[in-house]
């Protein structure tokens, strides 16, 4: 059994852009229908910016920061370490999280800010560094985001692609504690994968092979946590998964023998919202009446690399 740390969630917010795209909007755009794409994918509808020149990735991952410091009326000026897992950031330097300290008016302190791109993977990614920096003993707060503006990147002629994707961002303030707080991780890539999914200048994926990929590591990845903390499904309050197609997940709930309501779905409203699918999805599960204190939450995602990620928390 692995080594387990203490790592104390303080606060979760979210943001998306207010414009919805729906699947009715995208039938007058691209040879598709709201049932295809319900039905192959569980999307409804997803937020997008308006324009890249007024909103880009780090004014997303901003508003998310904000709204998770101000749920818990935080003390900004202690945060001492921000990383943004992103593969749009605004630039390719500075990161995004430098944008971000910023914005927030923490230029004044001296603190580390770095991006990390592991795709939709990236989140649970950035909380892993994020354990380990704070236990290193040099950080005591964190902001990690997951945010993404993937419209930027999406081909609006490749029905394949532009129906699944959406923009967001989803932040937590991390704190290390004494407190029974054990976070779990395992974080993996398989890099001869490379071309299943890829982004130059718009993405591009192979549907079908990601499809099968997903179910698989999804499953193998959510065995790995419980089986390195020796805990059980009956010990995990929920399982947020990275919300790329509601099939997916359906797959690997019935292969896993588990009930679709012990997962957290919230990809009618959003689509693939890549790195920040998850932490959007975290901040929704804490704000609803089902997350009760030390509760175990179970995070699982894959993205382009292919990487692939499950972390267990206490809430
Ligand atoms: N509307 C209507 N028809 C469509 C659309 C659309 N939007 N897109 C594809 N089709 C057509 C295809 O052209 C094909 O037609 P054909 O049989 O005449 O060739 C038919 O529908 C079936 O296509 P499939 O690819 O077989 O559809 P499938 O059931 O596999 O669903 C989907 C496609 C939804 C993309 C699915 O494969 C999937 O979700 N894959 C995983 C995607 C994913 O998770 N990506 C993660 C990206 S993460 C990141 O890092 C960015």
């Amino acid at each position: 059994m692995k080594k387990i740390n203490n790592l104390k969630i303080i606060s979760t917010g979210h943001y998306v852009p207010e414009k919805c795209l729906t699947n009715e909007d995208l039938e007058k755009i691209v040879d598709t229908s709201d049932k295809w794409i319900f039905s192959r994918t569980g999307i409804k509808n997803r937020h997008v910016i308006e324009n890249p020149d007024i909103e880009n990735t780090s004014d997303l991952a901003y508003k998310a920061s904000l709204n998770a410091i101000n749920k818990a009326k935080y003390d900004k000026n202690k945060i001492d370490l921000i990383i943004v897992a992103t593969f749009t950031p605004d630039y390719r330097s500075p990161s995004v999280a430098n944008l971000v300290q910023a914005k927030l008016g923490l230029s004044h302190k001296e603190i580390p800010c770095f991006d990390i791109n592991a795709a939709c993977a990236g989140f649970i990614y950035a909380l892993n560094v994020a354990l380990q920096m704070l236990n290193s003993g040099n950080y005591k707060s964190a902001l990690i985001i997951g945010a993404e503006v993937i419209t930027k990147f999406t081909d609006y002629t490749d029905r394949n692609t532009c129906v699944l994707f959406g923009d967001g961002a989803g932040a937590v303030i991390l704190e290390k504690t004494l407190e029974d707080k054990p976070a779990h991780f395992f974080t993996a890539s398989q890099g001869e994968l490379d071309k299943l999914i890829y982004v130059d200048e718009f993405v591009h994926m192979n549907g079908k092979e990601v499809y099968l990929f997903a179910t698989s590591i999804l499953e193998k990845s959510i065995k790995k946590v419980l089986n390195d903390t020796n805990l059980s499904y009956n010990d995990i309050k929920t399982i947020i998964p990275h919300q790329a197609n509601l099939r997916i997940i359906q797959t690997v709930a019935k292969n896993l023998g588990l009930d679709m309501s012990k997962f957290f779905i919230n990809i009618g409203e959003y689509g693939n919202t890549s790195a920040a699918s998850i932490a959007i999805a975290l901040d929704e599960f804490m704000m609803s009446p089902d997350a009760k204190p030390n509760d175990k939450v179970l995070l699982v995602g894959f993205g382009g690399g292919f990487t692939y990620a499950s972390a267990i928390l206490t809430i």
